[in-house]
């Protein structure tokens, strides 16, 4: 298994896309992440305070966001989660797609960096949830789905119409079958937590628990209690007067992501925060004792890193700070044989041309015609553009290995046949001469 290319305790600045594309295969233990929602809307921190002029933007649109490396790569590569993307698209709008493409991209990085015993907690809330969850299956497999942690807490909500929202939600999946967990007890008569594992009390605390008439039940010792369940119901929101509020738009307690660490990773196992606003995940992580590394495009989230981490843990200075993504140490490989990158033959150099310019030239070469049946249409949109070698097998993205061909003859083909071999089948099947 490859090393880590970056130092413990790293905070890279910059779109995190880059950093995780550079990061090597399964290094690392844990990721805990909330990223944006897809609220529709901007986030700016409270002025004055640590986190002051904070903002990110939370508001996606197809056009703008959305890049044809990705889509072609998701296209070539992993057409089912394009297909979870796409349906969000249709179901939800434009914007949807372009979160769940934006999101793709990435996850399909944090599944590669993930050793096979690790885990990732995906926080999000019912705007995506359900989108988000489908396209989690395409990329680790449902059968890797663990749980979906509803956190419930209490909040005005100015909801006149509906009942109030009250509550986010945590997708875990695990690498693999093989993974860590270290389940946290909760009492059996109600839902009173306590912080300890298993295999023991993680900080020596004596917990009597009380049956509902206020009488004492047997000491801990004896009735450690039962293994949490997935409805968390003793963490609150961090309200205006919350001890530690930085003042940074949607900022989470230390409570909740300590909660994940400890449940999923064990002392020096290794961290990782791709979207870390003002750093809970990384400062719980240090006072777990896990190493961390995180990423934020805000550029004040190393000050708040460091400041946190000083007034939390009392650690100085020894945060590394980098705007670069590292180099790759392995072997450049990916991580799940079923997700393998494919070995490319290199795109001829010059500017890449867009799907519109090739289809343009396409059309002019050969004229509204299927080159996988012969038949020519009125309406050029009856056409689509396909690769002739799948780009799976390696084929390139350049206009000489691209074709045009009517809905059907794509779908016959599929990632199945070369367009020789298209052909020879719609001849046998009798659609052409
Ligand atoms: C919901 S906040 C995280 C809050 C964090 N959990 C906390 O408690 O402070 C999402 C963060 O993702 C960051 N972000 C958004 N897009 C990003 C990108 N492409 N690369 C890196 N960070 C990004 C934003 O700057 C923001 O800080």
């Amino acid at each position: 298994m490859a090393k880590a290319n970056w130092r413990n305790r790293t905070l890279f600045h910059g779109d995190n896309l880059a950093f995780l594309r550079a990061m090597n295969s399964e290094t690392v233990d844990l990721i805990a992440t909330d990223p944006p929602f897809n609220k529709g809307r901007d986030f700016h921190a409270t002025p004055d305070s640590l986190a002051a002029g904070a903002k990110f933007q939370d508001r996606w649109s197809w056009e703008r966001d959305v890049h044809e490396e990705w889509t072609d790569q998701i296209t070539d590569d992993h057409p089912r989660l394009m297909e979870a993307i796409e349906s969000a698209r249709y179901a939800h709008s434009d914007g949807m797609g372009a979160f769940m493409c934006f999101m793709a991209v990435r996850l399909l990085a944090m599944h590669r960096v993930l050793k096979p015993t690790g885990s990732i907690y995906l926080h999000c809330d019912p705007t995506a949830s359900h989108y988000l969850k489908a396209v989690m299956d395409a990329i680790f497999g449902w059968k890797q789905f663990r749980n979906e942690i509803v956190w419930y807490y209490r909040r005005w909500s100015a909801a006149a119409r509906q009942f109030q929202r009250m509550h986010d939600l945590i997708l875990w999946y695990s690498k693999t079958r093989d993974y860590v967990f270290d389940g946290p007890l909760q009492g059996y008569s109600k839902p009173e937590f306590i912080e300890t594992t298993i295999r023991g009390v993680v900080d020596g605390r004596l917990v009597r628990l009380k049956d509902e008439a206020g009488n004492y039940l047997q000491r801990e010792k004896e009735n450690k209690g039962v293994l949490m369940h997935d409805v968390w119901t003793d963490i609150n929101f961090i309200g205006p007067t919350a001890k530690e509020r930085l003042g940074y738009p949607t900022q989470k307690p230390f409570a909740l992501y300590e909660r994940m660490i400890r449940a999923s990773s064990k002392e020096g196992d290794i961290v990782l925060d791709p979207f870390a606003g003002c750093a809970t995940t990384l400062v719980a992580a240090e006072k777990l004792q896990r190493q961390w590394v995180g990423m934020d495009i805000w550029e004040r989230a190393h000050e708040v890193v460091v400041e946190r981490l000083r007034a939390t843990t009392g650690l100085f200075g020894e945060v590394h700070y980098e705007t670069a993504p590292p180099a790759r140490t392995d072997a450049g490989e990916a991580a799940a044989p079923f997700l393998r990158v494919k070995e490319r033959v290199k795109e001829p150099d010059g500017p890449r041309w867009s799907r519109a310019k090739m289809y343009e030239f396409l059309l002019a070469q050969s004229g509204p015609r299927c080159q996988g049946c012969d038949r020519t249409f009125d309406d050029p949109r009856y056409l689509e553009l396909d690769h002739n070698t799948p780009r799976s097998d390696g084929g390139l993205n350049h206009v000489s290995n691209r074709i045009l061909l009517c809905g059907p003859c794509n779908r016959l083909k599929s990632n199945t046949y070369t367009l020789s071999g298209l052909r020879r089948e719609n001849k046998r099947r009798g659609y052409m001469r």
